[in-house]
């Protein structure tokens, strides 16, 4: 592990506790210097979805399936309040991430599987079957939000790298760019970032690789052109602006897992009965509404998931 200064690497405490964190939607747009009306203030940046070359793939058909049991978050927020650390250890950082590269963007597929290949987002996005679902996204620290991803399940990655016996586990990375991504600078984080899942996690029908969001490609600073969305699971699993899909015998170590092991483990199932080491993981902040609520197991997604962990129960699935 590579860290120097002590503990600088936490999340603000008073962002992560709940008993601190109490956002409402005024709370969060006086953070975002929109208080008092949006009018003079800081607007959220636009998508720019012009810009990018495969905007007009969307929007693309939802997939009934997924249903919510709340109101969707406004594109407002789900724009403008990140968690990005290559571009910043706070929450505004969409003007910083305007500045990442996403095309060309290779994605590199290799490891145990009988198809290694570099496949380009836009050849990618052609050999892919892609719907829409409205998720839940449970961040660690105790904040929510639902969101419409655009994109395809990770099932369908797995099968186009077509895994070997042998692979157990998946590792995906996000891209290193110093230059643009000034948080990289920061040595005593592990660059890149890293997260990893078993193969059976990954090919769960819940596991999605989102591309677009709200119709539109997804924005720089949610994660474009590739990221993650397992919403079973605490959203640092949701790895942003993937370049590598690996699949491997042993079990990755992630990001936060190699900082900080016993707070961010590699299961890291939301389960409300088991608090974070800092605080409560038992309810949430709806995000933009200013309703508490109590967080479900699996946050919400047992049906789908709680399979898969039968006969781990010695394993810390919820850390
Ligand atoms: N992926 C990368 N590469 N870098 C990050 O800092 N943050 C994680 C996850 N994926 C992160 C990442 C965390 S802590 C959360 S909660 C979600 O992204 C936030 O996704 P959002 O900004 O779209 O809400």
């Amino acid at each position: 592990m590579n860290i120097i200064g002590k503990r600088a690497w936490e999340m603000p405490e008073h962002l992560a506790t709940p008993e601190h964190l109490f956002f409402n939607r005024r709370q969060v747009l006086a953070g975002l210097g929109l208080a008092g009306g949006m009018a003079g203030g800081l607007m959220p940046l636009p998508l720019r979805a012009e810009e990018d070359p495969s905007a007009g793939l969307y929007p693309v058909p939802r997939n009934s399936s997924y249903v919510l049991d709340r109101e969707l978050t406004s594109e407002e927020l789900v724009s403008s309040y990140n968690n990005f650390y290559e571009f910043g250890s706070h929450k505004r950082i969409s003007a910083a991430a305007q500045k990442l590269p996403i095309r060309p963007w290779v994605l590199k597929i290799d490891g145990l599987c009988d198809n290694p290949q570099e496949i380009g987002i836009d050849d990618l996005l052609k050999k892919m079957p892609l719907e829409e679902r409205l998720y839940r996204h449970r961040c660690v620290e105790a904040w929510s939000m639902a969101v419409p991803w655009s994109g395809f399940a990770l099932a369908e990655l797995v099968k186009l790298a077509s895994p070997k016996a042998g692979a157990k586990y998946v590792r995906m990375e996000t891209f290193q760019n110093p230059d643009v991504a000034t948080g990289q600078k920061q040595t005593w984080y592990p660059w890149p970032y890293v997260e990893g899942m078993t193969l059976a996690e990954a090919t769960n029908e819940l596991a999605f690789m989102a591309t677009g969001v709200y119709g539109k490609p997804l924005p720089k600073q949610s994660g474009a052109p590739l990221r993650l969305a397992l919403p079973w699971k605490y959203g640092f699993k949701s790895i942003k602006s993937v370049v590598r899909i690996s699949f491997t015998e042993t079990r990755p170590v992630s990001f936060w897992e190699e900082i900080a092991a016993s707070e961010y483990g590699f299961w890291a199932n939301v389960n409300p009965d088991v608090p974070h080491p800092r605080w409560s993981q038992a309810s949430e902040e709806l995000l933009g509404t200013g309703e508490r609520r109590p967080t479900l197991l699996f946050n919400g997604y047992g049906e789908q998931v709680a399979g898969l962990y039968a006969g781990l129960e010695n394993e810390p699935l919820y850390m």
